[in-house]
């Protein structure tokens, strides 16, 4: 096992580690804000496909030039917000867990998910809870994050158990703002190294969650950086890593330097037209681990 995983990593000056990784993304050819959903869509605001596609391309170029390997999912004309391929799925070892929408809006994006898993070598799993995939899930270590607050039902994180035999803890979001999981925590050290799952550590925005939450968070982590409002407000945590890059949003200053401190290496990409439909990098980002 270690020998294989050597092939996908590089061991930084910094001592951090950087894995290859696999994403699903999908080009916002028909990305527009039409309906409101969350708080930052706005129907009335006119929206640039153009500059969506010009800023998901620098996101997409991005992952290349540093190593990683992007597969497309086609655009369905109608389905603007496909472009957040996060709320796609959810995926372990080759094994795809498809997604049910909460919301009306997005359930036409079910299928169209499932069918590119399948046709992708992907074992396919059809949910039965509501839940909306790697935006509520976060694989840290071996362990599974699950949100739940607004959109995944608290059933979800029962089912995700079962489905892929792994702990899940559950994690309540309170500001609306911070709808799914993806938008208060970010995953640093994504996958366990050679070594066994120890530095798995996360980044998150304390007021995102209730009490409860925060305190797991805390017990868990005690070594997590913790970033400002005004970082997360930004989006700044909805973010994807490889255990070395750190692929975040320019505007999230702080977090930047915060993670220079620790030995990471901040690459910013401006999904700022993204936005508005209440995404950022990691929304725009599906992890697709094993089958490979
Ligand atoms: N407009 C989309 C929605 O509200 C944005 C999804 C953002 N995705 C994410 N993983 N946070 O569903």
């Amino acid at each position: 096992m270690s020998i294989l995983r050597q092939a996908h990593e590089s061991v930084q000056s910094t001592g951090r580690i950087q894995q290859r990784r696999r994403y699903l993304m999908c080009r916002p050819e028909h990305f527009t804000v039409s309906y409101r959903i969350n708080p930052w869509m706005e129907p009335a605001k006119p929206t640039d496909t153009a500059k969506a596609v010009a800023q998901w391309q620098t996101l997409h170029d991005t992952y290349l030039a540093l190593g990683h390997e992007v597969e497309l999912i086609d655009a369905v004309p109608g389905l603007p917000d496909m472009v957040y391929t996060a709320n796609g799925g959810f995926i372990i070892d080759g094994r795809a867990l498809g997604v049910r929408f909460r919301v009306a809006e997005r359930s036409g994006e079910e299928r169209p998910f499932m069918d590119w898993f399948a046709a992708n070598g992907f074992e396919v799993i059809e949910p039965i809870e509501v839940q909306e995939g790697e935006g509520d899930f976060l694989l840290v270590g071996d362990t599974i994050l699950a949100g739940t607050g607004f959109r995944s039902v608290g059933d979800s994180h029962r089912e995700i158990a079962e489905v892929f035999g792994r702990e899940v803890v559950s994690l309540r979001l309170i500001d609306p703002r911070f709808y799914h999981l993806d938008t208060a925590i970010s995953v640093l050290d994504p996958v366990e190294g050679p070594g066994g799952v120890e530095k798995a550590n996360i980044a998150y925005l304390p007021a995102a969650f209730d009490d409860e939450s925060r305190r797991i968070l805390e017990e868990r982590f005690p070594d997590a950086i913790t970033v400002s409002d005004e970082d997360g407000a930004v989006f700044g945590l909805n973010s994807a890593s490889d255990g070395y890059n750190v692929f975040i949003s320019p505007r999230a200053t702080g977090f930047e330097a915060q993670l220079r401190e620790r030995g990471y290496h901040p690459v910013l990409v401006d999904l700022s037209e993204l936005l508005l439909g209440g995404g950022g990098i990691k929304c725009c980002t599906l992890e697709l681990r094993g089958n490979r």
